[in-house]
């Protein structure tokens, strides 16, 4: 897709250098004729101050330039020089050229210094989850239910990305995913809103800090606005048909929260929303971002969405694709460049208002005053190395591992592994692999970097311990998603590789062993962008391979790495403990080891459900209640989820007491306290995650989820503690968004869970009294 994208932006560009000749401009000095700065070179003076006046100084040719983002590559050598000259490129989108800071301070440097107005360009980057340290993938970090450690770990990736001369990130990525078939569902938070929401501004401020000047900081960039992760069949860039009401309490809310922890950036998604593109959607781009949520900085194209609207079939040609982006409130055009080709002969024949390209000029302008780059354009080439892979981060990541794995099965407490074993098989495609580890969307993240599971877990193995590992078989047969060095996939056909010959020494290492761990799942490629899959089992020979081990007959531990829900019915009904570790980054053969011993207790809960089969799939804890509830089952099979949102274990037990309420009324602008006692009634230490779910039962403008979390508290007990937890209810936990995205707290009848995840525990009523139009809060 990239691979044909990228050859039209290249078409383009060399259309556009042939066909407009430069534009011959006297040079703008530095200082004014008195020896001063100008007003817009002066970093005392307020940011809509410098704003207004280089925006006043701008030529048409100029402002259209800050809208247009191309590709930084390697070998790019001189060919976009004379455009950076004449300040007709205003960012850089850096795949192919990270790592090289002194490329990309030589195109600043032309920028800077050679333009007329000396305008420095704003490069950004898909650092997702880390750029040389990888920390788990979005989707396990998101199972932690603790947003800080996104906050700690995106701090580490700034500062790394920040090192190479990176200003801005593309992420956090916010869209929500029930469809695990969607390979993107690896990147975001999963099926929950109110959890994804305190993610994505917990994202945003490691990514931005509290001043995004500071050069350890980047700009954030919400994305895919809206609605991607809808996708039909979970096939990407597909069309999504969502309609308003539920865009508005389930998709819209973490880009609302992204934007209330102020992130300078959102992207405008692939997909067609309800049918008009999202990257030429004035509803969303305009009236809702800009003009009910007030948002200050500037809207980037997905790569190359503006050039598809063409194929979406609502653009003709490259003009009406920018005209109808640009006017729906895309900003900056992304690889494509339909807005430099082609706005300038718009705006001079009236088609495009010049005040429409003013509007847009002055939003990147003022993220890029933001982020101080007019003081600060360049990186410092010396420096960038020493930033990586430090020892906080490969702490942070450790940690990070461990607390994203979920434990789904542990059968007669056969975690956390005893340390007078003996012996230890570890078998599986993924036992002894860096590459898998690290996910999707791995920034500069190496596999030689990488601790292995079987690295991990060998250093906690006390000498004269055996440890045996087999690959078993390949992580994948047939068809496989081969990334490219230009970051583009294709599709590679690999035929059986033989490899089911190590099936029978598999089997006779678990023979020999005291205790068979099996790491299975999927490749690292099969997740991420254009990565769907119509089958959620475990690719390959892997269920060969389980099967074989497991009819020894003695218990087996399975160690999943994967980037997205799979349904495994099969290791559920046969292995003896499960644990979900997903693509856990460079230090998770660390972090795995650690919670296979106990030295640091599971405490992940899923964000996102299991689906037993393929066929159930979309299946989501927050579903509307149909007309009949009880009805509606499949004939050959359970519709209810093998492992629910909230979902996971820990290494000990706790048991809930009743849930009380201070009072079964409540007024609309009054709270009221959920209490519950919860007791470690094993015996080991543990984590446990109290939530709170809350139903209401009828709602004027729309109906509510069977559950909607609202609250959860993470607590640390020994056992035989107990505790009591108090949660606060107030309009915050019970309101909703009708389809004009006013917040709307109503009278009714409520029910209240504090559970241990969306699918245990008996709800308790209340009753909200009083009516009250329309609640106007901060959601
Ligand atoms: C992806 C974005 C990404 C962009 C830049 C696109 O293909 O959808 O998530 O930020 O490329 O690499």
């Amino acid at each position: 897709m990239k691979l044909v994208l990228n050859l039209l932006g290249f078409v383009f560009v060399v259309g556009v250098c042939t066909a407009e000749p430069p534009i011959s401009q006297p040079h703008w000095n530095d200082q004014n004729q008195n020896g001063k700065k100008e007003v817009y070179q002066d970093p005392r003076q307020p940011i809509e101050k410098r704003v207004e006046d280089l925006l006043g100084r701008m030529t048409l040719e100029e402002k259209i330039g800050q809208l247009v983002q191309i590709e930084a590559k390697p070998d790019m050598a001189n060919s976009q020089d004379e455009f950076l000259r004449q300040g007709r490129i205003g960012s850089l989108l850096g795949s192919q050229a990270i790592e090289k800071p002194g490329l990309l301070n030589r195109l600043q440097r032309i920028s800077v210094e050679e333009s007329r107005l000396g305008i420095p360009l704003i490069i950004g980057h898909d650092t997702i989850h880390g750029f040389r340290t990888i920390f788990p993938i979005p989707l396990a970090q998101a199972c932690a239910w603790e947003p800080a450690l996104f906050e700690r770990t995106q701090t580490i990736s700034a500062r790394e990305s920040a090192a190479v001369g990176i200003h801005w990130a593309f992420a956090p990525m916010v869209d929500l995913a029930r469809d695990p078939r969607w390979g993107r569902i690896a990147e975001g938070f999963g099926e929950d809103p109110w959890l994804g929401s305190l993610d994505t501004a917990a994202c945003v401020r490691g990514f931005q800090g509290t001043n995004t000047a500071d050069p350890d900081r980047l700009v954030a960039c919400l994305k895919h606005y809206v609605g991607y992760g809808a996708a039909e069949g979970g096939r990407d860039y597909n069309t999504t048909e969502i309609s308003e009401y539920t865009l508005r309490n389930f998709y819209l809310p973490q880009f609302k929260a992204g934007v209330a922890a102020g992130a300078g950036t959102v992207m405008s998604g692939f997909n067609l929303l309800s049918a008009a593109p999202a990257s030429a959607n004035h509803h969303t781009l305009t009236e809702i971002l800009r003009g009910e949520w007030k948002f200050q900085g500037f809207v980037v194209s997905d790569w190359g969405s503006v050039q598809e609207l063409i194929a979406h079939g609502v653009a003709a040609d490259g003009a009406e694709a920018a005209r109808l982006a640009l006017t729906a409130g895309v900003d900056m055009e992304m690889l494509s460049t339909n807005y430099r080709a082609t706005l300038g002969r718009q705006v001079k024949d009236g088609k495009v208002k010049v005040t429409v390209i003013d509007e847009a000029v002055r939003r990147v302008l003022r993220v890029k005053f933001a982020k101080g780059l007019f003081e600060k354009p360049y990186v410092d080439e010396n420096m960038c190395h020493h930033a990586f892979l430090k020892p906080d981060a490969l702490a942070l990541a450790r940690e990070a591992a461990a607390n994203s794995c979920v434990l789904l099965k542990n059968n007669n407490h056969l975690l956390p592994l005893s340390r007078r074993i003996k012996s230890f098989a570890l078998i599986g495609p993924f036992a002894d692999d860096g590459r898998n580890l690290l996910g999707c969307w791995s920034g500069r993240g190496r596999a030689e970097d990488t601790v292995s599971l079987a690295t991990g877990l060998g250093a906690k193995l006390a000498p004269g311990v055996a440890l045996t590992v087999v690959r078993g078989c390949e992580p994948a047969e047939g068809w496989q998603l081969i990334p490219q060095l230009d970051g583009t996939k294709i599709f590679e056909h690999h035929a059986s590789s033989g490899h089911e010959s190590d099936i029978p020494k598999a089997v006779a290492a678990a023979r020999a062993a005291d205790i068979i761990i099996m790491a299975l799942g999927e490749p690292a490629s099969w997740s991420g962008e254009d990565s769907a899959r119509s089958d959620l089992g475990l690719p390959g020979h892997q269920n060969e391979l389980f099967d074989a081990v497991a009819a020894l007959g003695k218990p087996v531990i399975v160690v999943l790495i994967n980037g997205r829900p799979l349904a495994l019915p099969h290791l559920q009904e046969k292995a003896a403990a499960i644990l979900e570790a997903w693509n856990p980054g460079a230090q998770g053969g660390n972090g795995v080891a650690d919670i296979l011993f106990g030295d640091v207790a599971p405490a992940g809960r899923l964000t996102a459900s299991f689906p037993r089969s393929v066929g159930q799939v979309p299946v989501y804890y927050n579903h509307y209640n149909t007309g009949r509830p009880n009805l509606g089952q499949y004939v050959d099979g359970p519709r209810e989820a093998l492992y629910p949102f909230g979902f996971g274990l820990t290494y000990t037990t706790f048991e809930y007491g009743h849930v009380a309420l201070s009072a079964n009324q409540l007024n609309v602008d009054g709270t009221m306290t959920a209490r519950v006692r919860i007791k470690n009634t094993g015996s080991r230490p543990g984590a446990e995650v109290v939530q709170l779910y809350i139903r209401d039962l009828a709602g004027s403008a729309g109906p509510h989820p069977v559950r909607e979390l609202k609250g959860f508290q993470k607590v640390q007990m020994n056992p035989g503690d107990s505790q009591e937890l108090a949660f606060t209810i107030s309009e915050r936990e019970l309101g909703y968004y009708d389809v004009n995205g006013q917040w709307l707290v109503e009278p009714g009848r409520f029910q209240l869970w504090l559970a241990k995840d969306s699918a245990s525990g008996d709800p308790v009523a209340f009753e909200m009294m009083e009516a009250r139009n329309s609640v106007q809060a901060q959601h």
